[in-house]
Parts: structure tokens; C-alpha cells; sequence
């Protein structure tokens, strides 16, 4: 049986802001091994990236309980949790996030730059994480000079090159059409397959499905389905 890698006990989030409290997820409980690929679908505004960026660490639930590879995430500072997100997670932000003014391979590069390797060799591992995506002519681009599908194949780039245990990606193939989103999808699965590592995927697309270990649908904040693939290792 595989280890547990992220485990979510009774999430429940509600932001209050200007006056104003909104519930977003009430009583999410899942449960990812290591190695799984994993998709959460639901439409518009139902709670999917807040739930993505929870399971992440980089939002704290209202109430219940993460833990990520074996860590309680409430019991951990902001510098632990930085530091165990840098070494263990990628996060493939549904706006992408590049920095505006950097290249492309700058961007990627900088998921390296808290690790000890030496320039030339973090250089060499972005050129082959760009290669691997099709955008090796893109290296000295910025952001701003690319198309929306490659700005996001730089993203998966800049999540994957330090080969995280665990990636997560929120709507990976957001503005593309269907052939480039069948495109992403399976570089990004074969990649994160490749390396051993887990993915979980928040999408309105359909392309994961057969190809995806566990299965959630999410509808107003609450988990409506799971569905498990037969050959899962449990
Ligand atoms: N900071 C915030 N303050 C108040 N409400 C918020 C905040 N962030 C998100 N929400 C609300 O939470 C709900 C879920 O938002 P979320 O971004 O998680 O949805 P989503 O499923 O990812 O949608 P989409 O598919 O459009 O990306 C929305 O109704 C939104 O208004
Ligand atoms: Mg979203």
C-alpha cells in the first residue's frame, strides 16, 4: 500500500472580508497516496482552487486538519512550510504567476535557486525541463512574448524542475484549445509519472478522466463524488 503524501480531515473554509463571510468548502475529507494521479472537477467557483491551494498549504482551513507528507500543517512556521513546499511541492497557479520581467527560463529557474546546485547545472536542467515541453527556442523569451499555452507549459516547467515528490496544478489547461490541452495534459501526466511523483489537478476538462487514480467532483463546497480507478494499489 502506498503512503499517504496529503490527507485532509473535515476542511471547512470560510473567508470573511469587508464585512462580508462567504463559505466556500464545508466538511472536505480526502485522502492521496503517494504516486496517484488525481482530479478534482466541478464548475465555476465551487471551491476548487481554494480547496487546491489548502491541500498546499498556501491557504489555512477554517477548521480541520492537513497533513502533507507527514507533517500537521498548522503545527509548522511560515519558514518550515516555505521550506518543505520548495522541497517537496510544485504549484502550477491557474494565472501561472511567471514574474513579468523575467525569461522564461529565468522563471523556471527560479524553483532552483534555494537548492545548491551549482549555476551551470541548474542552467542545464531548465534548458531540458523547456526542451522536454517544446518551448527550447522560448528560453530568452518573456512571458509577455509567449502565447498563453506556452506561458503555461513554462509554469508546469518552472512546478516540475526541481522534480517535486508532489504537483499540484490548478486548471492546467485553462485558455488553450482541446488538441494543446490534450497536449498538456499528457506531457504533464507522463512527466510527473516519470518521476514517481503525485499530481492532483483541479479542472473543468474532461481530459483526465480515465487517466486519473482517484476521481472527486466538487459542487458547492462539498465533495459529491469519489470514485477510485480499479487497479489502484490501496
Ligand atoms: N478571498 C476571498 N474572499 C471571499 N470569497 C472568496 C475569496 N476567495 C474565493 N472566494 C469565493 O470562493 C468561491 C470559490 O472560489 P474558487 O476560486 O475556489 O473557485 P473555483 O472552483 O476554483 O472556480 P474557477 O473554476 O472559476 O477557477 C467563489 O465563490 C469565490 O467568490
Ligand atoms: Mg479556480
Amino acid at each position: 500500500m502506498n503512503e499517504t503524501i496529503v490527507s485532509c480531515s473535515h476542511i471547512t473554509k470560510r473567508f470573511v472580508s469587508r464585512g462580508r463571510s462567504t463559505n466556500v468548502l464545508s466538511d472536505i475529507s480526502i485522502t492521496i497516496r503517494a504516486g496517484q494521479v488525481v482530479v478534482i472537477h466541478g464548475r465555476s467557483g465551487t471551491g476548487k482552487t481554494t480547496l487546491l491551494q489548502i491541500m498546499a498549504g498556501l491557504e489555512r482551513p477554517s477548521t480541520g486538519h492537513v497533513e502533507i507528507a507527514g507533517r500537521s500543517v498548522e503545527k509548522l512556521s511560515a519558514p518550515e512550510l516555505a521550506q518543505l513546499r520548495r522541497q517537496t511541492m510544485g504549484f502550477i497557479f491557474q494565472n501561472f504567476n511567471l514574474i513579468p520581467s523575467w525569461t522564461a527560463g529565468q522563471n523556471v529557474e527560479a524553483a532552483l535557486i534555494h537548492t545548491k546546485l551549482s549555476g551551470p547545472i541548474r542552467r542545464q536542467m531548465v534548458r531540458d525541463m523547456l526542451d522536454d515541453l517544446g518551448l527550447d527556442e522560448r528560453i530568452d523569451y518573456l512571458p509577455s512574448e509567449l502565447s498563453v499555452g506556452q506561458q503555461q507549459r513554462v509554469a508546469i516547467a518552472r512546478a516540475l524542475v526541481h522534480s517535486p515528490a508532489l504537483v499540484f496544478a490548478d486548471e492546467p489547461t485553462g485558455d488553450v484549445d482541446p488538441e494543446t490541452a490534450r497536449a498538456i495534459i499528457d506531457c504533464l501526466v507522463d512527466l510527473v509519472r516519470d518521476n514517481g511523483a503525485t499530481l492532483v489537478v483541479c479542472t473543468h476538462g474532461e481530459f483526465l478522466i480515465g487517466t486519473a487514480d482517484q476521481h472527486y467532483i466538487l459542487d458547492d463546497g462539498k465533495i459529491v463524488l469519489q470514485e477510485l480507478s480499479k487497479d489502484l494499489h490501496v
